[in-house]
């Protein structure tokens, strides 16, 4: 039987362009779905858009757009960037969409039946910009915008009632929270006694979210709503063998700021629903340019639709995923960009290419020559090869997607030191078959390194095997067929001036 890998994004809210952090979430939940996918896994991969709440009415407010057009109108722009991006998502969904509408509906009405949720009055400091009541020690923090008083009758989920269960919970499971540091995180937030989840706003003072179906007066809480966006995607009270097939999910990615979200308030829900929870939910750090958190007022937003404007879109996939250590924060500057393509796409990878083509067409007529014997020099690079796969399972089992590429190109630098080792260039002047035995393994170790690059770089690698004639996608030794014409072809990756 297959294994079923069910990964998620967070929903973007629809208040803004998507910007580099939103581009990162989902490349990666690609590069793993894609992993996956080459390795035979049974994947489904959701995105999609967080549509209801204050930040998405205020964002339509200032357009003079109703909430419903300004997501309307947004909404073809992240999917435009997911095509861009080279995305392969299974589903899109969007919060404003009848299924889940319909799903957060019947759950707060089963989480009501199930005596979870009460009604009461609440007097507290309300943080406009959070959209939540926030304690008096959050408030001394500082760290809270818009903050006012604020005396309401709301409605109440009993996430208290959860809190030990969740402790237990995560205690059990070492995979449940990672990384390790995030996991401390919540444990040492879940010390304090856990209150209570407000989960409506009553529509006198905001009116766009999903109605209360036991209270007509009241929407509900934006996140309520939004995190049940990852049952709705596999089917959740719609299609049940759907749902079984996929629940629980695989991994949910998340950023570090939305952690207690995810770790506190969604497995509290899923538990009075009588859900399993997911296996992993995984909060990477953030994107900074210039050391500085990316936002509007700084005016140091990256776009990324300009980055694949400028560069391609398989250079700025890469530089996501090999850049960022997975948990930590990175920063992003074009320089570092530059130089990081330069050094591995261009004089790495992309000249590993040229070299190898070029001599083909010089001294085999641009024919892949056939293997003879094998010296020490071919076995290392075969071992090298043949034991990649193995490693990268390990590496993307245990989410080092950065070391994952390391890897592979590792092997890349270590096929051009191979090359000026060996000089096929000279050899192929006295023994022409001892020269096609180092090309047919230099020709193959590129088409093995461009195999697993593949779910980072899908457009690229796709023209690399295209120029090797290589009809396989398997990373066994030798499958590459010798006496396959290679394909003209331009620079992979042309080096970018640093000028620039
Ligand atoms: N709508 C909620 C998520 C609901 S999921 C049930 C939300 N949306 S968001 O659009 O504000 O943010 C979505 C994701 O983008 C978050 O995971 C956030 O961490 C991530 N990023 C936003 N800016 C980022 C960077 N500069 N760097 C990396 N990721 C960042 O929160």
């Amino acid at each position: 039987m297959k294994n079923k890998f069910y990964v998620t994004t967070p929903i973007y809210y629809v208040n803004d362009k998507p910007h580099i952090g939103h581009a990162y979430t989902t490349i990666l939940a690609d590069v793993l779905a894609r992993f996956h996918r080459a390795s035979g896994d049974d994947v489904f991969f959701l995105t999609g858009l967080d549509e209801h709440g204050q930040k998405v009415q205020q964002a339509a407010e200032a357009r003079q757009m109703t909430s419903q057009a300004h997501c309307d109108d947004l909404a073809p722009r992240f999917l435009h960037l997911w095509e861009k991006l080279e995305i392969q998502h299974d589903d899109f969904i969007r919060t404003t969409q009848p299924r889940h509408v319909r799903v957060v509906q019947e759950t707060l009405q089963k989480v009501y039946d199930a005596g979870d949720v009460y009604e009461d009055e609440y007097e507290g400091w309300y943080s406009v910009s959070e959209e939540r009541f926030i304690t008096a020690t959050e408030k001394e923090s500082g760290e809270f915008r818009d903050i006012k008083q604020l005396k309401e009758k709301n409605w109440f989920f009993r996430m208290s009632k959860y809190q030990q269960r969740l402790i237990d919970h995560i205690n059990d499971n070492p995979e449940f929270i990672q990384p390790v540091h995030r996991r401390n995180e919540v444990l040492g937030f879940l010390r304090q006694p856990l209150g209570d989840l407000c989960i409506s706003r009553p529509k006198s003072r905001m009116s766009w979210g999903i109605e209360l179906p036991f209270d007509t007066e009241y929407v509900t809480y934006v996140w309520f709503d939004a995190l049940l966006n990852y049952v709705t995607g596999p089917g959740y009270l719609a299609d049940e063998t759907l749902f079984q097939k996929w629940w629980p999910a695989s991994i949910h990615l998340i950023g570090k700021d939305i952690l207690t979200t995810h770790s506190v308030y969604w497995p509290t829900m899923l538990f009075s629903l009588g859900l399993p929870l997911p296996k992993t939910i995984f909060a990477h750090g953030w994107w900074l340019t210039g050391d500085a958190k990316m936002s509007k007022s700084l005016g140091n937003i990256v776009n990324p639709l300009d980055l694949i404007d400028e560069y391609g879109v398989d250079p700025v996939r890469y530089y996501l995923m090999r850049e960022m250590v997975l948990g930590q924060d990175s920063n992003f500057t074009e320089a570092s960009f530059i130089k990081r393509y330069n050094s591995d796409l261009a004089n790495d990878f992309g000249n590993l290419l040229n070299r190898v083509s070029g001599l083909i067409g010089k001294y085999f007529d641009g024919c892949v020559p056939a293997p003879q014997e094998e010296t020490p020099a071919e076995q290392e690079v075969r071992q090298c090869a043949e034991s990649l796969d193995g490693r990268k399972h390990e590496l993307i089992q245990e989410l080092k997607v950065h070391e994952a590429i390391e890897e592979t190109l590792a092997l890349v630098r270590k096929m051009n030191k191979y090359l000026e080792s060996q000089a096929p260039w000279k050899v192929a002047k006295e023994d022409l078959g001892r020269a096609g035995t180092i090309l047919y393994t230099a020709c193959e170790a590129l088409r093995i390194s461009a195999v697993h690059l593949e779910p980072v770089m899908p457009a690229k690698t796709k023209i690399l095997l295209e120029v090797l004639g290589a009809e396989t996608t398997g990373v066994k030794w030798g499958e590459l067929q010798s006496g396959t014409k290679l394909k003209a072809h331009e620079a992979l990756f042309p080096r970018v001036e640093i000028e620039k």
